[in-house]
């Protein structure tokens, strides 16, 4: 019975090993929209271990291929590996990170018309959800809730008929509704990790200040526990994207970002295809071309890319350009688009090649990593189900925080945040332990496991933690012992230090 189980999962592991390959080389190619703090940065020289390489030399996908993925349109079936694990294992805990959805663009191309969207919510306009109607009139109770600082006075659901900007659209809270019901599926219904008489404590959900994010937020937790009782909900809010609590104080890590910034402003300068194409697409608006380039236009196309519009045109009301009096009604092409795509790609090599962005990210994530190691240490050492802890954690973010996550736990090979990008990490405890019979010393973390998935691929054995670990072992899972290693002391090796409060005061060159 144990034996088939045991052929079955590796089986398992064997095809979802396949399609994670798969999946990265379909995703190698990234989209970089720079998000409001244009922040990259890098891998470290100091690596003591070679990449075993999985997804280094994936096929490039033409720029449109690539940007679709980051659209991540909510009318496609995903493949999902949440909750697959040996028979027997019990799941402790699961802690989600997710980027906010599908949002309108944050700055507008100057000269052009703004992309025509309409943010209040409708079911009966696509893409829809059978949970959207009901999520609606829930939301509108939401006055029920607990809301930590400022998060009670923002709007909970998206209300402009033309998008402000910024503003989560329907098919961002349709992405985040399908989250929450994936997750909803592989944790509830099969692993009945929350009860439905759940504890407050079980279960938190943390956002930032902006609505995309709450909004985004509250809708996975629907689709996660649908109809959920407000009284029992407390939203805590976060001060910094990077999710840093009260340790956000780290002077290396701001150094390592001038660092990275510096880096990508001479790529940039040097790129130039990407200069001539700023040129012509400032030409063809009649705008300088500082102007548009403050106005990031790779936002805004890849909006209008993602809501099937054609790119802006030179608004025909406005003066033309003094110096190209011809250029009126000139459009924005996928051919500049592609172009600042490229540009995006090689700044992604060379980020990775320089290093100074994987330190930041190591200090960036640091204070996350740690609180959620301190969770699931904490549940792995309980004799009975969680009631202090939660046992499920949702931090709704950024690209800015979700990118230097990926960074920090060595995924730098995997696709750049999408739209609801989700960032799962699973705690499991194998069945030894129930008895307590070979369960001393570690007080339960030996036999805790741990697993890492990023939008339904599992990527555990990709991360610097596991990358070594042989599956073929006793235990084909990885265990948690190298997680807590991993944040407390090894993932501070590339930037020559053994702890945080070290890295973060120490010199930066
Ligand atoms: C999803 O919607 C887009 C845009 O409406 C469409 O181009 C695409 O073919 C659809 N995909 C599927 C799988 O239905
Ligand atoms: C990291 O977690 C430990 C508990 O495991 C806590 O005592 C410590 O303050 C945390 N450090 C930071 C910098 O957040
Ligand atoms: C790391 O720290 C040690 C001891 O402080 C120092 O000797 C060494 O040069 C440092 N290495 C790097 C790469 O900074």
């Amino acid at each position: 019975m144990r034996m088939l189980a045991r052929n079955r999962f590796i089986l398992l592991l064997a095809v979802g090993l396949v399609l994670a390959v798969l999946s990265f080389s379909l995703q190698h190619l990234q989209l970089m929209p720079l998000g409001p703090m244009a922040e990259e940065v890098s891998r470290g020289k100091s690596r003591k271990r070679v990449n075993p390489v999985v997804h280094t030399d994936a096929p490039e996908l033409d720029p449109i291929t690539e940007a679709y993925n980051y659209c991540n349109l909510p009318n496609q079936t995903e493949h999902t590996w949440e909750g697959h694990s040996l028979a027997d294992y019990k799941l402790l805990s699961v802690h989600v990170m997710i980027r906010h959805g599908d949002r309108y663009p944050l700055y507008s191309i100057p000269q052009t018309k703004r992309p025509a969207i309409d943010c209040v919510l409708s079911a009966n306009r696509k893409p829809s959800h059978p949970l959207l109607s009901s999520f609606i009139s829930h939301m509108a109770q939401g006055g029920r809730g607990h809301w930590d600082a400022s998060l009670g006075s923002l709007p909970r659901v998206p209300s402009h008929s033309s998008c402000d900007l910024g503003e989560l659209t329907q098919t961002g809270i349709v992405q985040h509704l399908k989250n929450g019901e994936i997750l909803h599926q592989a944790y509830i219904k099969r692993h009945n990790l929350l009860s439905t008489d759940w504890l407050p404590k079980q279960v938190w959900v943390e956002s930032t200040g902006k609505s995309r994010t709450l909004q985004s937020g509250l809708a996975l937790l629907f689709g996660f526990l649908p109809n959920f009782p407000w009284s029992r909900l407390t939203v805590r809010q976060q001060w910094s994207t990077l999710f840093c609590g009260s340790s956000c104080d780290c002077p290396a890590r701001n150094r390592y970002l001038d660092l990275e910034q510096k880096r990508q402003y001479r790529q940039r300068i040097s790129d130039t295809e990407l200069e001539r194409t700023y040129i012509a697409m400032a030409t063809a608006l009649g705008v300088a071309t500082r102007t548009l380039r403050a106005a990031n236009p790779i936002d805004s196309l890849l909006c209008h890319l993602c809501h099937g519009l054609p790119f802006p045109c030179a608004n025909p009301n406005s003066n033309s350009h003094p110096m190209n009096p011809n250029t009126q009604g000139a459009c924005l092409t996928l051919g500049h688009f592609a172009v600042i795509r490229r540009q995006q790609r090689d700044d992604k090599r060379e980020r990775q090649e320089v290093g100074f962005y994987r330190r930041y990210a190591v200090l960036a994530a640091y204070p996350y990593l740690n609180r959620t190691a301190q969770r699931m240490e904490a549940a792995a050492k309980r004799k009975r189900k969680a009631t202090e802890e939660p046992v499920f954690s949702l931090a709704s973010a950024h690209d800015v925080t979700l990118a230097p996550l990926l960074s920090a736990l060595g995924l730098e090979g995997a696709a750049f945040p999408r739209f609801a990008a989700r960032l799962v990490f699973e705690l499991w405890k194998s069945p030894e332990m129930k008895e307590g019979k070979g369960n001393k010393g570690g007080g339960g973390v030996e036999n805790a496991f741990v697993r890492v998935l990023y939008n339904g691929q599992d990527l555990t054995f990709d991360t610097e933690f596991c990358r070594e670990h042989d599956r073929h072992a006793s235990h084909p899972l990885c265990p948690l012992g190298n997680f807590l290693h991993f944040v407390r002391r090894d993932m501070f090796s590339i930037v020559n230090a053994t702890s945080y409060q070290e890295a973060c005061h120490q010199t930066v060159l």
